[in-house]
């Protein structure tokens, strides 16, 4: 069973590399508390710490049938002087919020969300792993007006959580190269919704993820509908040389990535050419000749691909490794996550 996250399937990969083989399966632990709020009659309710479980929902709730649902994934990490602290923070609201508005569903302040993650990470503190662990942090948004008729109708209710799970950095290893399958058909979700945040582009994406897997022995699928680039089922895909990076510029069709955002800003400053742009798969296989290629998300941070499976044909990704400068850019990014350089962009918040 895959979750939604990226480096999880990638975790699930026989050809992973891990120190820490029995360290529960990413997403399968989650902290004692989480926080929730309720819309109705054009309001939000104050919210509420409760213990993690089961909640009730009638079986008519919009979400069930029509799929009116949208999330967050984020991490808080211990710093060495033992203060936890968040990345991102803001970004994360603001992208939850958009989804919501994309789904019509009701928005919740930022001020309502970012005091829910606060007081659930500041409730379970305890239970925030030492590095290279985190507290990954999953607000949950979804529409719960009981109405089997309401297709075309927006929930005019909700419910807003926020739950946290402790998670382990199963690269502490060291990561096998990813192995890609590049699909120049088949779209990742309908085209106004890839920017949205929501389980159905998931389940779209599902299928033909396990299809390559199995026939192709791949660890991901990169959609690249009628030949353009996008991303992979849970991360942003960038190409890298020694001063250079390129990915597909921002539009509706992709999820706009924070780690993605992270690290172009960060190579802007290091004086790399950041280009975003559209871009075809026959110039992907062209830079992967002799460049690097890497997927992007909060829990890969940047894993390195190696293969591109396309069209029956296998492209090597440079030497075929992680490659260097995937690595001294995935560094510098955890180390402002986790305290270990100084973070002068106001990116991590103490709570
Ligand atoms: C479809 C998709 N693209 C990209 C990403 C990477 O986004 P972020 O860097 O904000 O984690 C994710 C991960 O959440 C994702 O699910």
């Amino acid at each position: 069973m895959h979750t939604l996250e990226s480096d999880l399937e990638i975790k699930d990969s026989p050809r992973m590399s891990t120190t820490t083989p029995s360290r529960p399966a990413f997403g399968t632990v989650l902290a004692d508390q989480m926080a929730l709020a309720t819309f109705r009659d054009g309001r939000w309710s104050p919210s509420e710490i409760r213990p993690t479980g089961p909640i009730e929902m009638h079986p008519a709730a919009h979400v069930l049938h029509y799929a009116s649902t949208c999330f967050e994934g984020f991490k808080a990490y211990r710093w060495a002087d033992g203060s936890v602290r968040v990345f991102r923070l803001d970004k994360h609201v603001e992208r939850l919020r958009q989804s919501a508005r994309l789904l019509v569903l009701p928005v919740p302040d930022a001020e309502l969300i970012s005091s829910m993650v606060l007081s659930v990470i500041d409730r379970v503190r305890a239970q925030v792993p030492e590095p290279p662990g985190a507290l990954y942090m999953r607000p949950l948004l979804y529409g719960t007006m009981p109405n089997i008729g309401a297709a075309s109708a927006p929930s005019n209710e909700a419910t807003l959580i926020v739950l946290a799970s402790p998670v382990w950095d199963y690269f502490a290893g060291g990561v096998k190269p990813l192995r890609i399958y590049v699909e120049d058909h088949k779209h990742r979700t309908a085209e106004h919704l890839g920017m949205v945040k929501t389980g159905g582009n998931y389940a779209a994406a599902m299928g033909p993820t396990l299809a390559a897997r199995e026939k192709h022995q791949v660890d991901q699928v990169l959609f690249c509908p009628d030949g353009s680039v996008q991303e992979t089922g849970a991360a942003n895909f960038l190409l890298i040389r020694d001063g250079h990076l390129m990915t597909r510029s921002l539009d509706s069709t992709f999820l706009h990535g924070v780690t993605r955002d992270s690290l172009l800003t960060m190579a802007r400053d290091l004086g790399f050419h950041v280009e975003e742009r559209v871009f075809t798969v026959a110039e992907m296989l062209e830079w992967v000749k002799d460049g690097e290629a890497a997927l992007s998300g909060t829990a890969a941070v940047l894993a390195g691909v190696g293969t591109l499976v396309h069209d029956g044909r296998e492209h090597r990704v440079g030497s075929g490794e992680v490659g260097p400068v995937t690595q001294r850019l995935r560094a510098a990014l955890v180390a402002i996550q986790t305290g270990a350089a100084p973070d002068r962009y106001g990116w991590t918040r103490k709570v």
